[in-house]
């Protein structure tokens, strides 16, 4: 069996200019389960989140220091083609951002922008990208419409389709439902459970209950620190740091 973490960090530390936001950060992510950062506003869960794929690039004045290793090879190595790793890396943001396009162009756009030429072929991935996230049956009918006109929720999901169109391996959630209904949320969460059979998810949530439902792995990060790293059921029923304890029983703050 596998026991090599498919993501691994370790001694990550990250500027945004004077300002350390991450401080010798470690965490492993394992392949295929769903791994949860927790923590109070500002400690650093969105930050640690994007450098996973290096989306922290974009924000001028961010320097980091440490290793992060994607499959055994360094992310930050010189040399490293950020747009793949980006492709292996994918991300889902907190107000769902599908392009001015229609619901199938959205979808297809990563393989365009990969020169895939092929209409049979991007159709095929279109409607194989759909039915995972759970929009084929509801939107086969209006693929061309425009995605801007679905709901919040679809739009969310249809932002994870055009994700998969591009089979990445690692998917990273920042608050994804956090601009979603109960329902919604629900059936995002779902969802998220019926990927993990095929893809590695790292998820960033405000909503305790929604980490202890869904994730394999829990990191509890105070302050720019992972206070405490583990089995999402140990995290939240016998932590062993006493931050860990007041935060998981609402005594934080
Ligand atoms: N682009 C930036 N420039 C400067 N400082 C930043 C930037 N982004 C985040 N920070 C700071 O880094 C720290 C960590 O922010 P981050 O957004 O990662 O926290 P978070 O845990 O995701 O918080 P929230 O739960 O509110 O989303 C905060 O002090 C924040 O002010
Ligand atoms: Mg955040």
């Amino acid at each position: 069996m596998k026991t090599e973490p498919v993501i691994s960090v370790s001694a990550l530390d990250l500027y945004y200019g004077e300002f350390q936001a991450l401080k010798q950060v470690p965490m492993e992510v394992k392949g295929r389960h769903i791994t949860a950062l927790i923590g109070p506003s500002g400690c650093g869960k969105s930050t640690l989140l994007r450098a996973l794929n290096r989306m922290n690039d974009l924000i001028a004045g961010v320097r980091v220091s440490g290793s992060i290793l994607l499959e055994g090879r360094d992310i930050y190595a010189p040399g490293t083609d950020v747009c793949l790793l980006r492709k292996r890396v994918g991300m889902v943001f907190q107000r769902p951002n599908p392009f001015p396009l229609s619901i199938y162009d959205n979808v297809a756009f990563g393989l365009r922008v990969a020169g895939m030429r092929d209409g049979n072929a991007v159709e095929e991935i279109v409607e194989r990208s759909l039915k995972a996230a759970w929009l084929w049956d509801q939107l086969k009918d209006k693929l061309g419409q425009s995605a801007l006109e679905l709901p919040l929720d679809q739009q969310q999901r249809l932002c994870v389709a055009r994700l998969l169109a591009v089979e990445p391996e690692v998917i990273l959630m920042d608050e994804p439902c956090s601009a979603l209904d109960p329902i919604a949320t629900a059936r995002i969460e779902e969802l998220m459970l019926d990927l993990k059979a095929k893809y590695t998810i790292v998820i960033v949530t405000h909503n305790m209950q929604q980490a202890a439902r869904i994730s394999d792995y829990s990191g509890y990060m105070l302050l720019g620190e992972m206070i405490e790293f583990g089995a999402t059921a140990g995290i939240f029923t016998s932590p062993k740091d006493k931050r860990t304890q007041d935060y998981v029983s609402g005594r934080y703050g």
